[in-house]
């Protein structure tokens, strides 16, 4: 049995959702004929009580054509230095915004009112345009870690009083939703776009939203067909999308455990060393010497435990809807032996 913690992308459409998928009805999404596609996204602008929302392959784009939207060449993006959209996107901003970025430095991937409104750009010929502030939630490389609502809030005031744009990467924004037991709706007043992905906790095999104004996703339209996203007959994956939103969101706080019960045991052990708090699905820690984190990492796969490390001494665990609670169950007990 293998056990793969190495992302939440690691699962597999269950039987119930494939049979879903089969039965979908589709057609030409770029001629806006898909039923199954206008269906989901219709169900997601409604639960985020946002006009409307466009179906993507992948939370990358689906993040890139927000930053293509909101900005002009030239512009900056205000962000934390651990946002996706900086870190692993292939440099996208830069490449298909022209855009350039103002890297924050904030608490696990989460950054407040204040930072930003001190790094907002004075209207000045010598600086580049401050006209995006992009959050993320929960925040992966900040190990799963929640915002408050309270300081998004304060960080809406600030966009709004500078006419900056507010854009949420929510590609686990279920994961704190169900967490911080908030509802889709309280964002969905607060950003003029909102990144959701299918294919992370929801168990989807694949599929992004995003959601907006009319007039926002309707450009968002134009940019996906652009960047090569425009699909056709792909309403099988969003029956996926239909599905999981209806059956995959509150069980997650099934993956929430199995993490918290996976980092207690570490935690016990001498050989780890500083472990982010786990509010989530998400478990990064240090291990020490002379332990690294890939030999770490290898070690754990001799029991069929699959890790990934993301810098010499960090390795992060992830739990999602493959992980049963006999695998949460092995894991512990292989740690306890090491
Ligand atoms: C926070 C966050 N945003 C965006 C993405 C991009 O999603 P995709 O892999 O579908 O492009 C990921 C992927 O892991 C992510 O963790």
């Amino acid at each position: 049995m293998t056990i793969d913690y190495r992302s939440d992308t690691q699962t597999r459409p269950s039987k119930e959702m494939l049979d879903f998928m089969f039965s979908a009805k589709v057609g030409d999404d770029v001629f806006g004929e898909d039923p199954a596609i206008n269906e989901l996204e219709g169900m997601a602008a409604d639960m985020f009580g946002m006009e409307a929302s466009v179906f993507c392959p992948s939370g990358t784009m689906t993040n890139q054509i927000a930053i293509k939207c909101h900005t002009q060449p030239g512009d900056e993006v205000i962000c934390d230095v651990a946002s996706h959209i900086y870190q692993y996107e292939g440099g996208g901003i830069a490449f298909n915004s022209g855009a350039s970025v103002k890297l924050l430095y904030g608490d696990r991937g989460r950054i407040t009112a204040q930072q930003v409104l001190e790094n907002i750009n004075a209207d000045d010929v010598h600086k580049p345009h401050s006209s995006l502030v992009s959050l993320e939630n929960t925040s992966n490389r900040g190990g799963g870690s929640c915002y408050d609502l309270e300081e998004i809030r304060k960080i809406k005031k600030v966009c709004s009083d500078s006419n900056l744009r507010l854009h949420l990467d929510g590609a686990r924004l279920f994961n704190a939703l169900v967490e911080k037991k908030e509802s889709p709706k309280d964002y969905g007043q607060l950003f003029e776009s909102i990144s959701v992905c299918l294919s992370k906790s929801l168990g989807c095999p694949v599929g992004s939203l995003l959601l907006g104004k009319k007039d926002f996703i309707k450009k968002a339209r134009r940019v996906r067909k652009v960047f090569g996203g425009g699909m056709r007959q792909a309403g099988y994956l969003a029956a996926a999308g239909i599905y999981a939103l209806k059956n995959n969101v509150d069980r997650l706080k099934q993956d929430h455990d199995h993490a918290k019960h996976i980092a207690e045991a570490l935690k016990k052990k001498s050989f780890v060393g500083e472990m982010l708090p786990v509010e989530t699905n998400i478990i990064i820690f240090a291990v020490k010497k002379p332990w690294t984190a890939a030999s770490f990492v290898d070690k754990l796969k001799e029991s069929g435990i699959l890790g990934h490390p993301i810098s010499s001494t960090q390795v992060r665990l992830v739990t999602h809807l493959d992980v049963t609670p006999s695998m949460v169950e092995k894991t512990i007990d292989v740690i306890n032996k090491l």
